[in-house]
């Protein structure tokens, strides 16, 4: 099916009860609306409980709406013939890489959803060696993954996905268990896929550091969107982050302090070296 919307995925009026959900409590999410866009970078952030996971899962037809639809690539999720297409359309890498290798090599794990296409073999073989190429894992096709390192992992699950040439990749915490070193690894390789081949994301983090260089930075408190906007816009507004108990990057955290001490920074910052060089370039303090 050609996709005509310039939209990945559109959430529209959508509302999740879990089943059994007190009815005094809020629903898991309502109210949502929300598009995103072909080759977009959105950063998903929110307090524990908030809905992410849940959004994620409704935009992996892991579950359905209890109101309201969901759409990737024009599907509607409650389309239960065409689960398999949204899957393929966009992939989802989860927290935990250990709970989504399942083979006994790299390159049968990275093939894995392939297989189920009922490909040739060959043709399987090249997909996964150019995936492979693309995210420097040839050199561990042969591995067992248990023996990878978290951010190794989590990039060969990352290839899995992108085996099947996906036009969006949906991201929970995926960097949640990994070392600084793994992480910027994984961050690395999806900022690349999403430039090169214009493949959009929807990552939902914990860092705010990782929220930064997304196109758009989208809040969820208590199962509803709160707040929405451009990087620079959203993260530098600590007050804003701290009633919603989240933190703001680094150098966004700094900048407020400094400015309170009577430094004379620019708004809106909230990349370190800006910071840098917005210091470096005062005029010293007489
Ligand atoms: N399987 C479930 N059954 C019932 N309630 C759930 C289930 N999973 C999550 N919830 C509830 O839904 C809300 C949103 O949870 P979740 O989407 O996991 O939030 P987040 O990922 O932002 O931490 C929370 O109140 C949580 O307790
Ligand atoms: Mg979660």
């Amino acid at each position: 099916m050609v996709n005509r919307s310039e939209f990945m995925i559109e959430a529209k009026d959508l509302v999740y009860n879990y089943p059994g959900e007190e009815e005094t409590s809020f629903p898991a999410l309502s109210g949502i609306n929300l598009a995103v866009r072909r080759g977009e970078y959105l950063a998903l952030l929110g307090p524990n409980g908030s809905g992410k996971t849940t959004l994620m899962k409704l935009f992996n037809a892991l579950l359905v709406p209890s109101e309201g639809e969901v759409r990737v690539g024009g599907i509607s999720t409650a389309d239960e013939d065409k689960t398999a297409e949204v899957r393929r359309y966009c992939g989802m890498i989860f927290q935990n890489p250990d709970n989504q290798l399942v083979a006994t090599t790299v390159e049968e794990d990275i093939a894995f959803g392939l297989e189920n296409l009922a490909l040739p073999p060959a043709e399987i073989q090249k997909k996964v060696i150019a995936v492979a190429r693309m995210l420097g894992l040839e050199q561990l096709l042969q591995q067992p993954p248990h023996m990878l390192s978290g951010g190794e992992k989590q990039r060969v699950a990352i290839a899995g996905v992108l085996a099947m040439q996906p036009r969006c990749i949906l991201m929970d915490e995926p960097t949640a268990m990994l070392d600084p070193a793994g992480r910027h690894d994984v961050i690395e390789t999806v900022r690349q896929l999403n430039r090169d081949q214009d493949i959009a994301v929807v990552h939902v983090t914990h860092f705010p550091e990782e929220a930064v260089f997304a196109d758009r930075v989208i809040i969820l408190n208590q199962g509803r969107l709160v707040m929405q906007g451009r990087p620079q816009n959203v993260l530098s507004d600590i007050p804003l982050l701290y009633s919603l108990g989240l933190q703001g990057p680094a150098a966004a955290e700094l900048a407020a302090l400094l400015r309170k001490d009577g430094f004379n920074l620019p708004p809106q910052l909230i990349h370190s070296r800006e910071l840098v060089h917005s210091l470096c370039s005062l005029e010293p303090k007489s």
